[in-house]
């Protein structure tokens, strides 16, 4: 995240502690989720804001809706780098992807996550648009990545297959 580019050296300790303050908030309430009662993400935004006062997040909505702009160095909300859609009439619009401030944050994740090697795992129910943030980010790689893809399936079947072989194993531990 703090990279030459955007932080170069003898860069002053705001600028440390304002990307600082950006991955906790990332690293410890990014996984946090709506549920039927009680929306975690913005308890967490509102316990940030009221304990961490050193670093303040723009009070309109939570803290998750900013990213640094790395010119400005200021938190700006991911809605501003949502690009406008521009439809092409010789693609179909199945595989066209819609751009909104959640995508554009998940892909701002991705892309940092594939640059240093690291798995990403999406998780979210049925029809969020999960396959296709993946399908776009994967037809857009350059060429220094391979892709290939297994169906999901297979996973299932690899699940039942571990599970069958942890059966067996107990079966004959017993026997
Ligand atoms: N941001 C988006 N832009 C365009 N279409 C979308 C978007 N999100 C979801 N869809 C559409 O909704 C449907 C379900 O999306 P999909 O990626 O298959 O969901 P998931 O993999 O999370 O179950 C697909 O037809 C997909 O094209
Ligand atoms: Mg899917």
């Amino acid at each position: 995240m703090v990279q030459k580019t955007n932080t170069p050296p003898d860069s002053p300790r705001e600028l440390y502690e304002i990307y600082f303050v950006f991955a906790c908030v990332w690293a410890f309430g990014g996984a946090l989720f709506q549920d039927h009662l009680i929306d975690y993400r913005a308890e967490f935004s509102r316990w940030w804001s009221k304990e961490m006062r050193a670093v303040k997040f723009p009070s309109q909505g939570t803290v998750f809706d900013y990213f640094i702009d790395s010119d400005t160095k200021k938190f700006t909300p991911w809605s501003e780098r949502t690009p406008r859609f521009e439809l092409e009439p010789e693609v179909p619009l199945q595989t066209v992807l819609v751009h909104s401030a959640e995508t554009i944050c998940l892909t701002y994740f991705i892309d940092l996550l594939l640059q240093s090697g690291k798995p990403v795992m999406l998780v979210g129910n049925a029809g969020v648009g999960k396959t296709i943030l993946v399908s776009d980010k994967v037809a857009k790689l350059k060429e220094d990545y391979m892709v290939a893809k297994v169906p999901f399936q297979l996973l299932h079947h690899l699940g039942y297959a571990t599970a069958c072989v942890r059966e067996a194993s107990r079966e004959e531990g017993r026997a």
